[in-house]
């Protein structure tokens, strides 16, 4: 059996899933007429704190419509210097919004309120206006290190005193809420919205969120049709996020708790260094040490035995626990991987 490490995006739906997809009740979303895809959206913006949510396709497209939401051209987003929204979403920001990015220096992924202050345009004639403050919790650069509820806190005010609204990259809020023990509510009561994934610690196949105010999502709903994300009878997906609220949250603990056996096993080995400190969530990140091999000649000999993660650049691999991971694909993940280098 393959131990896919790759991605939480990789998760098969359960048994549940499939049921709910089947028997699901639906109808032509574009007209507000899909009842599943309206439950959902209720029970996410309930789950969240917020007034109003909606179901899109991806985690890309949630945090795009936002942005379009939010912003206008010419203005100035701040983010974490290695930001998904920064990294990986194709410039949808510049391309979507007609935004451009300011990043900012984090430590482990997490903002430090004065380099916020301080990366706030002043007024200016010559200066775009800063309007945006885009947080990523947990944050997938880092390696799934979490913002504290007081940093969300803190964060929120620099960017009140600015003028700015928040946004937070929350793919994996939950992760972040079961890290720091509380409800999630306590993260995302500090931003004025939210995108999070069903598809990935969740296991929901397709889909994410996004949450705010009743007036915000409307304007939300108009860009998503921008993008062509208006679905249909999209309920049949709706109904396998339903399942994933309702069942996937309570058990992330179990990923949280196998990423760190992960995590102190591969510390004890030589060509891997790990900050055990930043191990925060479902995600392990560690550095190859060169002179043993690249990140990519070691994960296609550790390929060989069935394990699959992916490099985050040419001496560092990340590693991702969740439900199709157990204790025991965990230990026989680092055995191979102890074959591996007993063999190089
Ligand atoms: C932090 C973060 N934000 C956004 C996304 C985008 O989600 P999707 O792949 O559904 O577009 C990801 C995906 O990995 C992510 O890790």
């Amino acid at each position: 059996m393959t131990i896919d490490l790759r991605s939480d995006t990789v998760t098969q739906p359960t048994k549940e899933m499939w049921r709910a997809m089947a028997e699901a009740e639906v109808g032509d979303d574009v007209y507000g007429e899909d009842p599943t895809i309206n439950r959902l959206q209720e029970r996410a913006a309930e789950m969240v704190g917020k007034e109003a949510a909606l179901f899109v396709p991806s985690g890309t497209m949630g945090n795009q419509v936002c942005l379009m939401a939010h912003t206008r051209r010419g203005n100035e987003i701040i983010l974490e210097e290695e930001a998904h929204i920064f990294m990986y979403e194709a410039g949808g920001p510049a391309v979507l919004s007609g935004c451009q990015t300011h990043r900012v220096k984090s430590e482990r992924g997490v903002l430090c309120p004065d380099d916020v202050r301080a990366a706030v345009r002043a007024e200016n004639i010559h200066f775009p206006e800063t309007t945006l403050l885009c947080l990523e919790n947990t944050h997938n650069r880092a390696g799934g290190t979490v913002t504290s509820v007081d940093r969300m806190r803190e964060l929120a005010a620099v960017a009140d005193e600015a003028g700015m609204s928040v946004h937070l990259d929350g793919a994996r809020v939950f992760n972040a809420a079961c890290a720091e023990d509380v409800d999630v509510r306590r993260i995302t009561e500090h931003v004025d919205s939210v995108q999070f994934c069903l598809s990935k610690g969740l296991a929901a196949p397709v889909g994410s969120m996004v949450a705010g105010s009743e007036e915000f999502i409307a304007r939300c709903l108009r860009a998503r049709k921008i993008l062509g994300g208006g679905m249909r009878q999209a309920g049949i997906i709706a109904a396998a996020g339903l399942v994933a609220l309702d069942t996937m949250v309570d058990r992330l603990v179990d990923d949280h708790d196998d990423a760190r056996v992960l995590a102190e096993g591969i510390a004890e080995m030589e060509p891997f260094s790990v900050d055990l400190d930043s191990v925060q969530s479902n995600i392990v990140a560690y550095d190859v040490d060169p002179n043993w091999f690249t990140a990519a000649d070691f994960l296609a000999d550790v390929r060989a035995y069935g394990v699959l993660a992916n490099p985050v650049s040419p001496q560092r691999i990340r590693m991702v626990t969740h439900y199709q991971v157990d204790r025991d694909d965990i230990e026989r993940t680092l055995d191979s991987m102890a074959e591996v280098i007993s063999q190089w």
